[in-house]
Order: C-alpha cells, then structure tokens, then sequence
C-alpha cells in the first residue's frame, strides 16, 4: 500500500498582492491548507494575515500568483461561479460575529441554506444550532445573546451548509477567554469532526494551540511553518 497523500483544499501559489496605493500586503506566498486540520496563521498587526484569508475564501484575487479553493483557480472565476463557490464550500467566521440583527438565532443559521435554495431549511439550521449547544436560544435575537454565544450562532451559521473549508479571523479576538475557549473547541471539532479544512488569523496563544499547522508571516511572506 502506498501512503495517501490529502489533498489540499487550498493551495496557495507564488501569491502577491497589491492593493491600490502600492501597498505589498503578500510578497510571493506558497502554502497548502489541508482537510481536516486547522491551520493557523500567525504574526504582527499588518504582516498579510487577514489578506490571506479573503484570498483562501475567494473574497479577494492575487495580483500575481495562483489561489486554488476546492478544485477552482478563484482568478478564473466568473461572479455567479464564485458565488456558488463561497455559498457551497466555504464558510466564514469574523472578529464582530457579523450575524444579521433583525433576525432571530435560528434565522441566521437558516439563511445561508435559503441563499442556496436548499430544502428542510429549518431542520438543519436546528441541527447546527444544537452543535453549538444552542438550541435553547433558537428564538433570542442577537442582542439577546452574550459575545462567545454570538460567536457558536456564527459558527453554526458558517457550517450549515457543510462547507469544505472554514476560515476564521480573529475568532476569539473579542471574547473573554471562558466564551473562546468554548468557540476554539468548536473550531477543533469543525475540522476532526466534520473533515473541513479550518485557516484561521490569530494572536492568541490559546487559539494557536488548537492548531496542527501554525503558519508564522512576516511583511507578506511566510517566515516559517510549524507542522
Ligand atoms: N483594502 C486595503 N487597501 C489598501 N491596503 C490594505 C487593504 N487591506 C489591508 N491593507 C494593508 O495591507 C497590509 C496587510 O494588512 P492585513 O489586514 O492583511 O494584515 P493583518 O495581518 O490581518 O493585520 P491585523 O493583525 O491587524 O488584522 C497592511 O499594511 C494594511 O494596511
Ligand atoms: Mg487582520
């Protein structure tokens, strides 16, 4: 038997980019992000972190350079392409929680699904709520819900659809550490559990521990990788 080698959900190619100003925010990055692992990008404010996720996520194109998403070289896309990319494969988890605030918990798991056109909505937007151990807020509006709560409603929300890949800025980067340890746990179990491959920006030490592969980066380039 030979040893499989996994397969990248994403792989980073010679990326550069910049940004109109001519600031270089990624200077020649190459990087796989493998299934089923969390991969942690480290490193000072402004070194490319957050450039490289909306590159990882198809919500950002290099200047030069190849970035593959789950089979698809993103800079060939077209727009409804990419979108049916990010809605099926991708999902995404931010520093402030970004859920919708007229909408209820539930609601806000549920509308990814909608987005898609998927069918038993409610059921499987129940279901990831559960996961999170969230069901019992189903109908509280975010107002109504502490900051790591906020955060498991975002979690469900970018893994109701069963995405390949999770990318995550900043996750516990506005939580006490009781509520980040609880949504580093469910970052964990996102990858060994349900196989996604899970890039993550951080500064936090406990968030890094999480992680099997800790990407250190440094003015734009990857200064080491830690596997
Ligand atoms: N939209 C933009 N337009 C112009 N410059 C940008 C843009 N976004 C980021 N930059 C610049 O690109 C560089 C990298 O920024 P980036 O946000 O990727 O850093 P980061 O590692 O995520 O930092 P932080 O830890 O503070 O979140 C910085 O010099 C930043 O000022
Ligand atoms: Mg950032």
């Amino acid at each position: 038997m030979f040893a499989q080698e996994k397969v990248a959900a994403i792989s980073i190619r010679d990326a550069r980019k910049t940004y109109e100003g001519g600031t270089e925010a990624l200077r020649g990055v190459s990087l796989e992000i493998l299934p089923g692992q969390v991969t942690a990008l480290l490193g000072r404010s402004g070194c490319g972190k957050t450039t490289l996720l909306n590159l990882c996520g198809a919500m950002d194109f290099p200047t030069s350079g190849e970035v593959v998403v789950a089979g698809r070289v993103t800079s060939s896309l077209g727009d409804a392409e990419l979108t049916a990319l990010r809605r099926r494969e991708i999902g995404f988890v931010f520093q402030f929680f970004q859920l919708l605030p007229s909408l209820t918990a539930l609601e806000n798991v549920e509308l990814p699904l909608l987005l898609a056109g998927a069918k038993n909505t409610e059921a499987t937007a129940m279901e990831r709520l559960r996961w999170v151990e969230l069901e019992g807020k189903a109908r509280s509006l975010p107002t109504q819900l502490s900051g790591g709560q906020m955060q498991r409603v975002a979690i469900a929300r970018a893994l109701v659809h069963d995405p390949k890949i999770l990318v995550a800025d900043e996750p516990t980067g506005n939580l006490d550490t009781v509520s980040g340890d609880a949504v580093l746990k469910l970052i964990r179990r996102a990858a060994s559990e349900l196989g996604a491959a899970v890039v993550m920006a951080t500064h936090s030490v406990e968030a890094a521990a999480i992680a099997e592969t800790k990407v250190r980066m440094r003015d734009g380039r990857i200064e080491s990788i830690e596997r």
